[in-house]
């Protein structure tokens, strides 16, 4: 169980994050929706140490993680694997070495520079790999693959690394229709096979009600609704916004189905 005390983060005079506290259960889906700015992305960087918190504190399994050094804080690391919008692969290097890296924190250091993999883990890898179809690709250099392809490459990198949670910022920001029907479904896929705990932040609300068995809204650092895909009315989905169909930002008009995405999201 991961539980979110009192947390804060400021840059500067700005608020990132404002006294979030939250428990998450463990094996749950966690969306975190919200505007651009609302915090969301520092949110998740705070559970992983990629920033440290101005205030509060995270506690995983009883250990208060926010002041781990040196070895401590990179097994953490380990147990909670990033996902990133922009993929954060070896474009040059080949589909299977990048796989191969997330078993870095459990090979030893002259072996992992040598590329001296074990059987083991390269089973491992191409496993993962055909979990989400992509065991064809492995010898191919990263680079040439789609943005979608490239996301369920970074998928199985996080899930050979066998993390207890997957912090995944905006996975499929940059991704068309199609591939983010199927990096969501890669991320539900390991979230109900593996019982890992997926926290993901999500523009979409479409696909956070589709997907997410809860999701957290935050606005200005704070969160400012907590509950079940269905709770999520349009009441809380204007607050969460700010604005509604019609309206005018600057000078463009919000487009009619800015909340209603494709039938092809649905799970
Ligand atoms: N490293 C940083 N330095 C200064 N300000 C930052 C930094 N990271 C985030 N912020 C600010 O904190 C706020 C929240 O940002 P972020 O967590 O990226 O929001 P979101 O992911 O919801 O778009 C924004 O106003 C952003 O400009
Ligand atoms: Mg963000």
């Amino acid at each position: 169980m991961l539980v979110i005390e009192d947390l804060s983060r400021r840059f500067g005079q700005k608020s990132a994050v404002e006294r979030v506290s939250l428990t998450i259960e463990r094996g749950s889906f966690v969306g975190v929706i919200g505007r651009s700015g609302a915090g969301k992305s520092t949110l998740l960087r705070l559970l992983n140490r990629l920033v440290d918190p101005s205030a509060g504190r995270v506690v995983y399994d009883g250990v208060d993680i926010t002041h781990l050094r040196g070895k401590a804080l990179r097994d953490w690391r380990a147990r909670c694997a990033m996902i990133f919008q922009q993929f954060n692969l070896v474009g040059r290097l080949d589909v299977m070495t990048n796989v191969l890296m997330g078993r870095l924190s459990q090979t030893p250091g002259h072996r992992s520079l040598l590329k001296l993999w074990s059987a083991e883990d390269k089973a491992m890898a191409l496993s993962a790999l055909e979990q989400f179809d992509m065991a064809g690709f492995a010898a191919q250099r990263t680079e040439q693959l789609s943005g979608g392809q490239q996301q369920r490459v970074a998928i199985a990198r996080a899930l050979v690394q066998q993390p207890d949670i997957i912090l995944a910022d905006e996975p499929i920001a940059s991704l068309d229709p199609r591939n983010t029907k199927l990096v969501m479904d890669a991320l539900a896929k390991i979230n109900r096979d593996y019982g890992i705990t997926v926290l993901c932040n999500l523009h979409s609300l479409d696909l956070a009600r589709a997907y997410c068995n809860r999701l957290v809204g935050m606005s200005a650092g704070r969160v400012v609704f907590d509950g079940g895909p269905l709770d999520l009315n349009d009441d809380v989905s204007r607050e969460l916004y700010g604005l509604e169909a019609g309206d005018v930002v600057e000078g463009e008009r919000v487009e009619e189905n800015r909340f209603n995405t494709p039938a092809v999201y649905a799970a």
